[in-house]
């Protein structure tokens, strides 16, 4: 089990794949594979089950998220994803936001695996509504699928403060009717339009059709 570099160590690699260390030892979140050694257990990041993943298998080498990080997960769902980055942060906090019912109970037993992941209802276009519960944060990851994805990460990274964003827009979400290629284009515009500067953008097929990456930081002046 060898660390990848660029993830500050955080993400580990053995024979193509790829794991995190777990918060949880002896529990699967999601079916995954559980190895462990030397008396340290590791749950397989599956790439077909998290974009994030799928990113980091795609060559993806942007990976913000801290030991300490804090983390504003948007489009939590029940809690596949966010669960591994929690264990990448350990000594920092993951607020998962989800807006359907039936995902957001799966994700509050998800949260209760981990004493750094806390759940909110809540719906990702409107962050003043659960500001309240959310602190400053490092990173906003937004996988929402659904219309104005580079808008409505870049208004949750204005209201709590991020330095780093990565959304992983869905081109069929944004627009059935146009290519891919130009709602990537258009999302990247409207990122940098928003004051940040872009650091990567990639596809992640053939994990996600019609998917693109893009990771970006606030600009300095
Ligand atoms: C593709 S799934 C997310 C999968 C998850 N990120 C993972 O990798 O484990 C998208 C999720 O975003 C949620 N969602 C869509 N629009 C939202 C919004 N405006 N606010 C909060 N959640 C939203 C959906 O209910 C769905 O659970």
């Amino acid at each position: 089990m060898q660390p990848l570099d660029f993830t500050g160590g955080r993400v580990f690699t053995d024979r193509g794949r790829f794991y995190t260390e777990s918060l949880c030892p002896g529990k699967r979140i999601y079916g995954e594979r559980l190895t462990a050694t030397s008396g340290t257990e590791y749950r397989e990041w599956d790439p077909r089950r998290s974009k994030l993943s799928a990113y980091l298998h795609c060559g993806g080498k942007e990976f913000p998220f801290r030991k300490d990080g804090k983390v504003l997960y948007l489009g939590a769902s029940s809690g596949t994803t966010a669960s591994h980055v929690a264990d990448v942060c350990p000594d920092g906090r993951v607020f998962c936001v989800e807006f359907a019912q039936r995902m957001f109970r799966d994700l509050v037993g998800t949260c209760g695996t981990r004493p750094n992941m806390m759940p909110i209802l809540g719906d990702a276009t409107r962050p003043q509504e659960y500001s309240m519960f959310v602190e400053s944060v490092d990173v906003v990851y937004q996988d929402v699928a659904q219309k104005r994805q580079a808008d409505i990460v870049c208004d949750n990274m204005d209201a709590f403060g991020a330095e780093f964003g990565m959304v992983a827009v869905k081109a069929r979400s944004e627009d059935v009717t146009a290519s891919p290629e130009s709602i990537f284009a258009a999302a990247e515009e409207r990122i940098r339009e928003r004051g940040f500067r872009i650091t990567d953008a990639r596809s992640i097929e053939p994990y996600e059709k019609s998917h693109e990456m893009i990771a970006f930081r606030r600009a300095r002046a």
